[in-house]
């Protein structure tokens, strides 16, 4: 089953990405990750990408979509895959159904007014990835999963929050009409739903396709 998640920045697509690939067994592709390793191993598409990242804005979509193209190419999506962060406005969209089918879109809707906070008070572990929230660390600056140092995304502070929304409400939330038209939506709410709860919803919906 081919799955992409939908939602704002913080919504928790990433959070829910990795709670269905591990009870699904999907491949869970975020190509926010794929840059940000880029970036990390200084790449000429990490060069590339981070001028954009650090502002807020999208990675040219020529890149961007020849990248999910090549990834979702590979053998292990052959089952299906779960898309976290792309396609992010209608081009990327058209594109995805040339080159590949998608079965549901999954889109979390949430209270804007949460996002701000959410977003430049999380911290991200460098090692396993797992996310946090200052308001719950009380200081500590290790992961309880693993040890692993915190960090603050670079693209986590209010300036960037702000351009992101606006990219989100621009470029990305017409997205929610073309899957509705295509039928294969499936809305959930990440407002107050704490992550496991929102998950449960989710797996009731997965379930009916994947069990
Ligand atoms: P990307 O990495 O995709 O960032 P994003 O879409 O802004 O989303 P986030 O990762 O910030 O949030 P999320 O929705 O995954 O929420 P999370 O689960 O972490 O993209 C970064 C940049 O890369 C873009 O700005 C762009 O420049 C570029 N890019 C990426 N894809 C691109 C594309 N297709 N085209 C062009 N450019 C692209 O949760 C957030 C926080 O909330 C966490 O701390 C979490 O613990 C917490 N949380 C999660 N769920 C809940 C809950 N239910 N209740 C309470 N807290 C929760």
């Amino acid at each position: 089953m081919n799955i992409v998640l939908l939602g704002a920045p913080g919504s928790g697509k990433g959070t829910q990405a990795s709670m269905i690939s591990e009870r699904y067994g999907l491949v869970h592709i975020s190509t926010g990750d794929i840059f940000r390793e880029n970036i990390k191993n200084g790449t000429e598409i990490g060069l590339l990408a981070k001028s954009y990242i650090d502002a807020g804005k999208l990675v040219p979509d020529e890149v961007t979509c020849e990248i999910v193209r090549q990834r979702l190419a590979k053998d292990d999506c052959k089952k299906g895959y779960l898309l976290d962060g792309f396609p992010r406005n209608t081009y990327q969209a058209d594109q995805l159904d040339g080159f590949s089918k998608v079965d549901l879109c999954i889109n979390i809707n949430i209270d804007h007014a949460l996002l701000m906070n959410r977003l430049c008070g999380r911290r991200v572990c460098r090692d396993c990835g797992e996310s946090y929230h200052v308001d719950t660390l009380n200081g500590a600056t290790t992961c309880k999963k693993c040890g692993g140092e915190l960090y603050q995304r670079r693209d986590d502070n209010p300036e960037t929050v702000a351009s992101r929304l606006a990219v989100y409400n621009e470029q990305t939330a017409p997205l929610i009409d073309y899957y509705t038209k295509k039928g294969v939506i499936f809305h959930c709410t990440g407002t107050e739903a704490p992550a496991s709860v929102l998950f449960a919803t989710v797996a009731a919906e997965l379930d009916k396709y994947l069990k």
